[in-house]
Order: C-alpha cells, then sequence, then structure tokens
C-alpha cells in the first residue's frame, strides 16, 4: 500500500505550557528519578499507591491489598475456590529491574510515543510499521474524545494569550519558532473542529517488547527504537514504569496517570482515524494452509484458497524459472491440503518421480501411466453410481451413466485418430453399446451393478477391439487401437488394476511420450473428473506440474482444452486448480497465447517465483505489477515469490519443515546427502 501523506498531525497544540508561562510549571519529575529503588518502583504497580496528594482521574480497578483484619470470613469452600481473578493473574510477576518486568518468566519492556514525539505530518495507516513490526511487538493505543465546548474555549484562550506573547518576543529569540507552531497548531486545531465538526481526542500509544530472553529482549528493543528514528516518532523507554505500562498496555481502558500525562498528544478524529492499524501487508486467513514467512514484516503467510468470500475461484497459477521452487511449492501445498483431509490429485507430465517420495510417504497412490508400467486404469469403466452430482443433497436424476462414457470414449477416439469419419464414428457408437451390453450393461443405470450392488465386469480396449475387427468398416479404428491391445501400449489396455480411492493421487504421465500425451492426459483427468465430480459439497484439488507441456507451443490444442476446462469449471465442483509454469513465452504462445492467458484470468491466486529478466517484463505486462513488484521478483531468491491473493501481493518466502523437505526435495545436493547417509 503507497502511503499517501496527508497532514493529519498539525505540530501539537502546547496551549497549555503557554497559558501558564506566567505560573511556571513544577518540573516534570522523570520517571527513572521517580522511584530508583526497587521497593519504590513495585509500589507504583498498583495505582492506589500513587503519590499522595496526586488524585489519580483514571484509576485501574484492581482488588486492593486488604488487612488481615479487613478480609470477610469465607467458608472454606470459598477459601478454596478459584475465581476469575485467579485465572487471569499471572503466577509470578518481577519488578526489580529497571529496563523490564519478568511475567511468568517471560519478559516484558515498554515504550511510549511522547506527546511531543509523533511527527507533524503522518499519512494513512502511520502505525502499520509497529503493529507488523514482527513476533514480540506490540502496539496498544487509547483513545479518549474530549468535550468539544471545553477545548475550545481552552484553545481559543491559550492561542489569544500565546498571540500576545508573539508581540513581545522577538524573532531571533530561540522559543520564536515554537511559538508560532503552536499558534498554527491552535488554529488547525479550532479549524478541524469548527469548520469540518472534527472531534477531539487524546491519544496514547504504548509499545510492548515481549521476548522469551533478556538477550532476544534486548533486540527487540533496539529493533523498535530503530524503526521509531526511522518513522521520525520520539519514544521514551518507560524505566521503572514496566509494571503500569502492562497494565496500561491490557485492554481495560485505564491507563497509569504518569504515562497518561506523558503519552498525552491531542489529534482530530481525521488523524485519529489515519492510525486504523487494520490494513496491513498480512494474508493471513483462519482455516488455510501456511505457505511461508510474509518477508515484509515477517508475520505467517496463512491462506484459505477455498474462501470464497475472499477468492471469487480456487485457482492458482505458479510461474517460475527452472529451479525456483515451483515443483517444491505444488508438493508443500498438497501434503499440507492432505494433512486438512482434502483429496488431492496431481498430475504430471514431466518429471513425474519428483512425487513419488512424498506421495508414499503419507500413505498416497502414485499410478504411473505409460506404455512400460503395469499401472493401468480402464479408459473404458463406469467408476460413478450416479451423475446427479447433487445425489449427496438427496436429488436423484437418474440419467443415463452409459450414454456419458460413450460419449467421453468418443473424445478419447478424436484424441487416438483426429481425421476420423462421421461413418467411422457411426459404427464405432454402435460397437461401444454392443460392447456394454455383452457385459449386461444397458442404459438402465441398474443394469451396472450385480446382485450385491457392486460394478460389473467392465469391459476393456481389448473387447472393443475385439467387435471393431469383426467389421470390415471400421477396420481403421481397430488398426489405431491395436497399438493398446496387441501393441507396445498393451498394458494400458487392460482392466483398471490401481486404487482410485486414495486422497493423494500422483497420476505420472510423463512417459507417455509426446504423441501419446494428449491421451494420457485424457486418462487421467477423466479418473479425476469422476471422483471430482461425485460431490460438490467436499474440497478438491487438482495440480498440475509443467503445464507448458500441455498448453505450451508444442502442445495440441486439445490436451491444452481439458486443462483450460478444469480452470473453467472445477470451482462449480468445489475444487481448485494448481498449476506451476516455467518459460512463460511458451506458456503464452499456443494460438496468440489464449490458453496461458485464459489460464491466469482464472486464477484468482498467483505466485510469481524468480524469473528471468524478459520474462518478468511479460507477467509484468499480463498482470499489471507495479514496477516496485517487478524489482521484488527479480531480487527475489530460490523458494521466494510475489504472492497475489486477491488485491493482496506480498512477497512471501515459503518454508518446509525438515520431514517436508526431506518429502520433497528435487536438489541433486540433498539427493547424494543422502544416499551418502545411508
Ligand atoms: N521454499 C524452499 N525451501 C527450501 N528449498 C527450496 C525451496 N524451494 C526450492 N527449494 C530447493 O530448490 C530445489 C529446486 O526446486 P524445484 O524442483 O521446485 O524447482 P522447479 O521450479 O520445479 O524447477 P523445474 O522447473 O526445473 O522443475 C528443490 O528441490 C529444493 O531443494
Ligand atoms: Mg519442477
Amino acid at each position: 500500500m503507497k502511503k499517501k501523506k496527508t497532514n493529519h498531525f498539525l505540530g501539537n497544540w502546547r496551549g497549555k505550557k503557554y497559558a501558564q508561562t506566567e505560573k511556571p510549571e513544577k518540573p516534570e519529575i522523570q520517571p527513572a528519578e521517580a522511584c530508583t529503588e526497587p521497593g519504590e518502583a513495585r509500589a507504583g504497580w498498583y495505582p492506589e499507591t500513587a503519590p499522595a496528594g496526586k488524585e489519580n482521574p483514571k484509576k485501574i480497578r484492581l482488588p486492593r491489598r486488604r488487612n488481615a483484619a479487613d478480609v470477610p470470613e469465607l467458608s472454606p469452600l470459598q477459601s478454596g475456590s478459584t475465581d476469575i481473578v485467579d485465572i487471569l493473574a499471572p503466577s509470578s510477576v518481577d519488578l526489580c529491574h529497571r529496563d523490564y518486568i519478568v511475567v511468568d518468566g517471560v519478559y516484558f519492556t515498554y515504550f511510549y510515543l511522547t506527546g511531543y514525539g509523533y511527527a507533524t505530518t503522518v499519512g494513512n495507516g502511520w502505525l502499520n510499521p509497529f503493529v507488523e513490526a514482527g513476533e514480540g511487538i506490540n502496539v496498544s493505543f487509547t483513545i479518549e474524545r474530549q468535550p468539544k465546548d471545553k477545548i475550545l474555549s481552552k484553545i481559543s484562550q491559550a492561542t489569544m494569550i500565546n498571540r500576545s506573547r508573539m508581540r513581545d518576543v522577538g524573532d531571533t529569540r530561540s522559543d520564536y519558532e515554537e511559538l508560532d507552531s503552536a499558534i498554527s497548531a491552535g488554529l488547525y486545531l479550532k479549524d478541524g473542529m469548527n469548520r469540518y465538526n472534527e472531534d477531539f481526542y487524546y491519544m496514547h500509544t504504548i509499545i510492548e517488547v515481549s521476548a522469551e530472553s533478556l538477550e532476544l529482549l534486548e533486540q527487540r528493543a533496539a529493533a523498535v527504537q530503530n524503526l521509531c528514528v526511522s518513522q521520525d516518532f520520539f519514544c521514551k523507554r518507560a524505566d521503572y514504569k514496566h509494571g503500569e505500562c502492562f497494565l496500561s498496555a491490557l485492554p481495560l481502558l485505564g491507563m497509569d496517570a504518569d504515562i497518561e500525562r506523558k503519552s498525552r498528544r491531542n489529534a482530530l478524529t481525521s488523524s485519529v482515524a489515519a492510525a486504523f492499524p487494520f490494513s496491513s501487508f498480512e494474508i493471513c486467513d483462519q482455516s488455510g494452509i501456511m505457505l511461508g514467512i510474509n518477508q515484509h514484516n515477517r508475520s505467517v503467510c496463512i491462506v484459505d484458497i477455498f474462501d470464497s468470500r475472499k477468492y471469487s475461484n480456487a485457482n492458482m497459477a505458479v510461474m517460475g524459472m527452472s529451479g525456483a521452487g515451483k515443483t517444491f511449492l505444488l508438493q508443500l501445498m498438497a501434503l499440507r491440503f492432505r494433512e486438512q483431509g482434502i483429496q488431492v490429485f496431481i498430475i504430471t507430465p514431466l518429471k513425474g518421480h519428483e512425487f513419488r517420495p512424498a506421495c508414499e510417504a503419507v500413505g498416497g497412490k502414485y499410478i504411473k501411466l505409460s506404455p512400460s508400467s503395469n499401472d493401468c486404469i480402464n479408459i473404458m469403466e463406469i467408476r460413478r453410481v450416479s451423475l446427479d452430482t447433487d445425489a449427496e443433497l438427496g436429488s436423484s436424476r437418474a440419467d443415463s451413466l452409459l450414454a456419458d462414457k460413450i460419449q467421453k470414449l468418443h473424445i478419447f477416439f478424436l484424441l487416438l485418430k483426429p481425421n476420423i469419419s462421421d461413418e467411422e464414428r457411426h459404427y464405432l457408437d454402435t460397437a461401444l453399446i454392443e460392447c456394454y451390453g455383452r457385459k449386461g450393461i444397458t442404459y438402465n443405470n441398474a443394469s451396472l451393478f450385480d446382485g450385491d450392488g457392486a460394478f460389473k465386469e467392465m469391459p476393456t480396449l481389448k473387447d472393443l477391439y475385439a467387435l471393431l475387427s469383426e467389421r470390415p468398416e471400421v477396420k481403421s479404428l481397430a488398426l489405431s487401437l491395436s497399438r493398446f491391445v496387441t501393441g507396445s501400449a498393451s498394458r494400458l489396455g487392460q482392466a483398471t488394476n490401481v486404487d482410485l480411492e486414495n486422497k493423494y493421487i500422483v497420476l505420472d504421465i510423463s512417459e507417455m511420450g509426446k504423441d501419446l500425451l494428449p491421451l494420457g492426459m485424457f486418462l487421467a483427468l477423466d479418473s479425476c473428473w469422476d471422483k471430482c465430480k461425485e460431490s460438490r459439497a467436499r474440497k478438491k484439488v487438482i495440480m498440475l506440474d509443467e503445464l507448458w507441456c500441455l498448453i505450451g507451443a508444442s502442445s495440441n490444442a486439445m490436451a491444452a482444452d481439458f486443462v483450460l476446462e478444469i480452470f473453467k469449471i472445477i470451482r462449480g465442483y468445489g475444487g481448485a486448480a494448481v498449476c506451476a509454469t516455467q518459460d512463460l513465452n511458451d506458456f503464452f504462445a499456443l494460438e496468440g497465447g489464449k490458453y496461458g492467458r485464459a489460464i491466469l484470468n482464472n486464477s484468482r491466486l498467483k505466485v510469481v517465483l524468480p524469473l528471468e529478466e524478459e520474462e518478468i517484463g511479460r507477467v509484468q505486462e499480463v498482470m499489471g505489477l507495479s514496477d516496485e513488484e517487478a524489482m521484488q521478483i527479480s531480487r527475489n531468491s530460490r523458494g521466494e515469490g510475489l504472492l497475489c491473493a486477491g488485491r493482496n501481493r506480498i512477497s512471501v518466502s515459503f518454508h518446509a519443515t525438515e520431514k517436508e523437505k526431506y518429502l520433497i526435495t528435487t536438489s541433486r545436493e540433498d539427493l547424494e546427502q543422502r544416499i551418502g547417509g545411508v
């Protein structure tokens, strides 16, 4: 978010100081001087023990210590019971130090922005740097509205006095400028209240720093001080007053009188509104998966891609050059989705073996679809029990499962033999009906099941081949199919021999060969779609690595269409599609970049990992990134990327645990180490 400069704080109104110059104010007692003994510091912990004669207008209502005589008699039951204060109160508090307190073993130190220590001009969200300062740094700010009529008359009076004093002060005197700015601040406040109907507030800002160790506490405290300097704010450490600050920072609306006075700053409504701290560079969805650390403020980045209130669709596109961490990120997400019980399908048109260790480690199913593999998914198998996606909601349309399957098999044949004639399609249709008929399967869905309610034996490509071979009209079709029956790819034409019920399925089509790749893609997608369409309520993710293989210049428009279809309609089935690609020039090559653009447009979430300079320009243009964001992409290293989630864009460093990394690394060094370590 770019900060827009506005003049929300036009100087601090020092009416009081100048109004009382005739009657000099008692010198301010510094907290360090006020209580040099640890015992005194402890006394300050209880607001009731504030210095005598100084009425504390905002007492913190804590239970008063009682003398033994005051304590009412309690029943044995009451005296032994635990009440709310017992539960809320820390079990130990150490207040004997100047720089910090220790509450239940955690070190706390406090800073407050002094009344005069605010920048004169601040932009919207000026508190954000403090809010986002990172772990162990919290900001508490209190605002109190003051009665307008009383304040207005005070300001008018003080401004009048300051004006008359100004006449006596020569412009060479050191306080001339100060007096001048006090007058203009007074006028600014009056103007805001009178003309723009703004309210007048006192604002107090306390910064809390906590850490598990003293060393870390000091490091964080130094970071806060540096941050204040960089933001042009003047903060003071609350020496000996950390106990009071601890209480003041609690959401009890009770500030310690001393801290309240020292940190008091006047502000108008617009200035207070500019402090609104909840607009931040953060993505932290409640039930999402952890992706990594936000590089901007070290906060955790948790994304729930299925949150339809935030993201219009749950699709995600990951872009990056070779070795940037795409496969790593995809597997990281897949493992975390699986942990949430979400169904995961991964389709890998290249280097499918990279997905195997993690898949097997989580009890998933790694299926290799290739002419050489023993794994087979029967393309002719009918797996769904109903075509009605709302079957689980009680709806029961009896649309024919066989008709649907036959329609899909026509596409399969179109991929197998692109120049198929109308006549051949007609004969194919009849042959398919007959083929299923021989197994007792008809358009009636009940015919799919045997007496026990299990699916009947399904025909295979071998059965179809036998049938087609009987007819001379479709000999050419039988010939095309022979590769899957008697030829080199005959293992692909058998009955299904893999479990498709698993919740983590990797479909490796990387060894299908270029000519069979669209068929492999069709086979993989067909089985995924069947599972996806079973329920609209259950979440599921289809992941596609190396997408350029499927929609790039060298691919075929049909395979690209399958992919695009997933991105367009999976939302309707409660699912998400996640793809990863390198070589963006290729990605945007097929049919003038139609597929690449459509996939990006249908992905609400995008991750841009490190890219080549030339590709950064292309992504910047397609995604409308700012120059700064483009620069950030070029600065990022492996495993770091720009996450664009809706309107939020943050730079994230993707983090895996040691165990996850062990399972998903593709780096040669890691693998070598592992072999060496065996
Ligand atoms: N976030 C990360 N944390 C730790 N290591 C990472 C991270 N991202 C990537 N790596 C390391 O970089 C290696 C290469 O990453 P990966 O295999 O994901 O690259 P890629 O972008 O898929 O490359 P290619 O396009 O060539 O397949 C990983 O095996 C891993 O060791
Ligand atoms: Mg990869």
